[in-house]
């Protein structure tokens, strides 16, 4: 499938994924790569390669609406079947989703639905939690509330800020989304109401 990654900043994840599809891991195809942040690092991770990368700022834009218009244009543009957001850091509006139904994913540093929004691993690590992780989730109207497809576990160690436990997470990250990307790509995420079912690989 074509993807269409959306990011703000270090693009690690971005990284993980450009990786995954070298290594032949992942069969799909980056189409474009979206920053709102103009120099980001994520950008810099696919100069070299033959991937279109654009900078779309909102305060370009005199509203959320006309921004939102013009990603979602220059996704179509490219053909993007799969909206990727990669450490992207805003909220999407329901008319946005719309455009790309069931189409789009987002990870998140927390074992949804607990921590969800900023700081997830601030949050955990403030609980008191002994177990954190991370999700992938499809993105509805909410704010990381969507269809969950995969989720893994790390432990939260005594000696842990959120700076150690982020790292931890991150690694198991890298792992989780190029394979939640490529069920999607081989057909294989069904989505029943709020449950996504993983078929068999056929
Ligand atoms: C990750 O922790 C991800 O879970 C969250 O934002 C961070 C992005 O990191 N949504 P990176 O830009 O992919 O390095």
């Amino acid at each position: 499938a074509v993807l269409g990654v959306l990011v703000s900043g270090r693009g690690s994840n971005l990284q993980a994924i450009l990786d995954a599809i070298q290594a032949e891991r992942l069969r799909a195809k980056i189409g474009v790569v979206i920053s709102d942040t103009p120099g980001a690092l994520a950008l810099k991770r696919v100069a070299g390669f033959d991937i279109a990368t654009t900078v779309i700022e909102r305060k370009k834009f005199a509203d959320r609406r006309s921004f939102e218009q013009a990603i979602a244009a220059e996704l179509q543009l490219h053909h993007v079947e799969l909206v990727v957001l990669a450490g992207f850091m805003r909220i999407l509006s329901s008319e946005f989703i719309g455009h790309f139904p069931g189409r789009i994913m987002n990870i998140h540093p927390a074992l949804l639905p607990a921590f969800p929004g900023l700081d997830a691993q601030a949050q955990a690590v403030r609980y008191g939690v002994k177990v954190s992780g991370c999700t992938v989730h499809f993105v509805d109207e909410g704010v990381d509330t969507g269809p969950i497809i995969l989720q893994e576990a790390v432990p939260v160690l005594d000696g842990d800020d959120e700076h150690s436990l982020a790292e931890r997470i991150l690694h198991v990250e890298h792992k989780l989304y190029p394979r939640a990307i490529g069920l999607f790509c081989e057909g294989r995420l069904r989505t029943e109401g709020r449950r996504v079912i993983i078929t068999e690989k056929r």
